[in-house]
């Protein structure tokens, strides 16, 4: 059983293509309909008029602000999932409310251009505002006094702008140890370094170059403290042949042959998953990485995102 969803925040990393935003909305999905509270987001870019992650869920883009999102109807994840976009100025905003505590002073100062300017071009503040915004979401209670949600899962940016986000924390320490920014990030921090709150997952797919730079991302995650959880190693070929019926194969099933990619396709990737299962005890210096396999599925759409939900909440049930 891999604690897919357990603790309170799921960072999906990987390199481009390989799956993050499919596996994060099948994560929450899956994490929905098990009975947690779950806000799915993405970091939002200023001129985008459409997200593929939006699309999954029937809308253009992501608010800021949480909405409910719709599910494929054979999954029941009643109210239980939201989706939003983080934004460094929401972050910003709610940053600049707790150091300044005139709601009107915030207001004027985040409406100047001259702020704006400073915020969206010195080394950092970007990723700031989008930490801080995470934090407020995941600090944020119902009126019972209970967590808004449970689980906030992030469809993060490709490898080196991810290692960029958890990275910061520290990097704004060094710069600044004391002083309000020092404070939240002391405050912050925990979220995305405590093993037992927060959890890196690397989709990758089942070749050599995709899992050297997972094995990459992996060393990086460590060096900025972030726990990983496991690999997804997505879109695995299930290969329908024996040993023996694979050596018979190999010699006659030329490229002339129909089916001869999706032979050699096979054959490779099973080569490079054993290969990573034989060397996975001494990865993450030494302290073993667990690889869950997620196939490659004939489907599109609700489909595929259900059937991946499927997977996932098969996989990874609550501690
Ligand atoms: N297990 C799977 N089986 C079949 N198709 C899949 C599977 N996982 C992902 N796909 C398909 O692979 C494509 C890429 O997936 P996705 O957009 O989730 O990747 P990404 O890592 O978010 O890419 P980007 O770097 O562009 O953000 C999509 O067309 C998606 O439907
Ligand atoms: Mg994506």
């Amino acid at each position: 059983m891999l604690h897919l969803f357990d603790r309170r925040v799921a960072l999906v990393t990987g390199k481009g293509g390989v799956g993050r935003t499919t596996l994060s909305a099948g994560l929450a999905l899956a994490a929905a309909a098990s009975g947690k509270r779950v806000l799915l987001t993405e970091i939002g870019e200023p001129d985008g008029d459409y997200t593929p992650l939006a699309r999954m869920f029937g809308r253009d883009t992501l608010p800021a602000d949480p909405v409910h999102l719709r599910a494929p109807k054979d999954l029941d994840v009643g109210d239980r999932l939201h989706g939003c976009v983080l934004w460094p100025r929401n972050g910003h905003e709610a940053f600049f409310r707790t150091v300044i505590p005139v709601g009107a002073v915030v207001k004027a100062a985040m409406g100047s251009s001259a702020l704006h300017k400073l915020l969206d071009t010195a080394p950092s503040f970007r990723e700031m505002g989008i930490f801080y915004h995470i934090f407020t979401l995941l600090e944020a209670k119902l009126p019972d006094g209970s967590d808004r949600f449970d689980l906030v899962i992030v469809d993060m940016p490709a490898s080196g702008h991810t290692l960029g986000l958890t990275g910061l924390p520290e990097r704004l320490l060094a710069l600044m140890p004391t002083g309000p920014i020092a404070e939240a990030m002391h405050k912050g921090r925990p979220y995305f370094t405590d093993p037992e709150k927060c959890a890196a997952w690397i989709v990758t797919l089942p070749e050599v170059l995709p899992i050297t730079e997972s094995e990459e991302l992996l060393d990086g995650l460590r060096e900025t403290a972030t726990p990983v959880g496991g690999i997804l190693m997505n879109r695995v070929l299930t290969d329908p042949f024996t040993e023996e019926e694979r050596a018979a194969l190999e010699p006659v099933l030329t490229d002339a042959h129909f089916g001869h990619e999706r032979f050699v396709g096979v054959v490779s990737s099973t080569r490079a998953l054993d290969d990573l299962e034989a060397r996975k005890r001494s990865l993450d210096g030494g302290r073993g990485v667990e690889i869950l396999e997620i196939e490659e599925m004939p489907l599109q759409d609700d489909a595929l995102l259900s059937a991946i939900a499927r997977r996932l909440q098969e996989a990874g049930g609550a501690r």
